[in-house]
């Protein structure tokens, strides 16, 4: 990857960089939107989707404070968690997960990402919700009990999502600006980039991206959990502390700068409606890519229901982030069985 025009923290490479911008021609001339898709599920293969961009960052702080352990949380399918997993053994670092389950004496069967984490050498802490509520506090035990035991811990937060992690997605505007330079249209095409935000940091780092790279384009984000106000709230704060921790010099306001489309949660986080899942398989059909249940499936529904709704609203070309997740597609195999026949 060619290196980068601003100054930026250290950076590890793990991932496949530059990802490639794919046309999505069937489905554009379906639409009548020039739509192309960033492929971030191809920034490599167990270690697929958006965390490793932020990990690069957080994971060189990690190395530079002399760590031997890691010690992240998420949900019981986490794809930041796998990728953290993945990420330490690579690094020759242990890696210790607080995931998230009803039951913690019952935990979930290993598959999928929980299968990866394992296979990884991850050490896996079960928590209940409600524990995970506070999870500062089981942090902190996990992290005096490392301690105890004559290890050096490293605490990342939910999904890397945090000032130094954003720049994972600072640097994807930047190969953004080389991808579109190279479209019909250019630059000059009024484009928006369309992205699921989780715990907000995709969402943090592409909006400052675009300011930093002034890139003509306007970021749009679609939650997954929670709502409108929690995400001004949350990738507000990422933005504004970067940009005070990095001394950015941009303009920069939630009010302004975060887009929101609120109202494609459905179920409820992890959770499919068999239209989200058929969205998927009809990508899958008519593309031949794959998109997951809990992120990138409903943003793309998201996506589909608002250009329904108003075909012009995104303007004339869209740039939808492909953030990875494939393997949450496994455990859902039974609910999506039944749309296949
Ligand atoms: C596949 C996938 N897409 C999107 C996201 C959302 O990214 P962020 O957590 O940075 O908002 C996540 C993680 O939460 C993810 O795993």
């Amino acid at each position: 990857m060619k290196e980068c025009s601003v100054t930026h923290p250290p950076q590890i490479h793990l991932a496949r960089l530059p990802t490639p911008l794919h046309p999505l021609p069937r489905l554009s001339a379906k639409l009548g939107v020039d739509l192309f898709m960033k492929r971030d599920d191809l920034t490599g293969s167990a270690l697929s989707g958006n965390k490793i961009r932020k990990l690069e960052f957080v994971l060189a702080d990690a190395v530079a404070q002399k760590a031997d352990t890691v010690l992240t949380c998420g949900g019981a399918q986490s794809n930041h968690c796998r990728a953290t997993a993945i990420a330490a053994a690579m690094l020759g670092m242990n890696c210790r997960l607080l995931l998230r389950t009803e039951d913690p004496s019952n935990p979930p069967f290993p598959e999928a990402n929980i299968l990866l984490d394992q296979m990884a050498g991850a050490e896996i802490v079960w928590i209940t919700p409600a524990e995970y509520k506070s999870r500062d506090e089981i942090f902190e035990r996990e992290a005096t009990a490392l301690r105890t035991a004559g290890r050096k811990p490293y605490m990342i937060p939910e999904g890397a999502s945090n000032a130094l992690g954003a720049w994972g997605y600072i640097r994807c505007i930047e190969e953004l600006v080389n991808d579109i330079a190279n479209l019909p249209g250019g630059p000059h095409k009024d484009s928006t980039i369309i992205n699921a935000t989780g715990s907000g940091g995709t969402s943090a780092g592409l909006i400052l991206g675009t300011k930093i790279f002034d890139l003509n384009a306007r970021v749009v984000s679609v939650n997954v959990c929670d709502d409108h106000d929690y995400f001004m709230r949350v990738i507000g704060e990422i933005c504004e502390h970067a940009i005070s921790d990095f001394q950015l010099e941009i303009d920069f306001s939630r009010e302004g700068d975060i887009n929101i489309i609120d109202g494609y949660v459905g179920r409820g986080y992890a959770l499919s409606r068999p239209e989200e899942l058929s969205v998927i398989c009809d990508l899958a059909r008519t593309e031949g890519i794959f998109l997951d249940p809990v992120y990138t499936g409903k943003a793309f529904f998201g996506m589909l229901q608002e250009l329904k709704r108003d075909p012009g609203c995104f303007g004339e070309r869209i740039i939808f982030i492909h953030t990875g997740g494939i393997y949450g597609l496994f455990p859902k195999a039974r609910e999506i069985e039944p749309l296949l026949r």
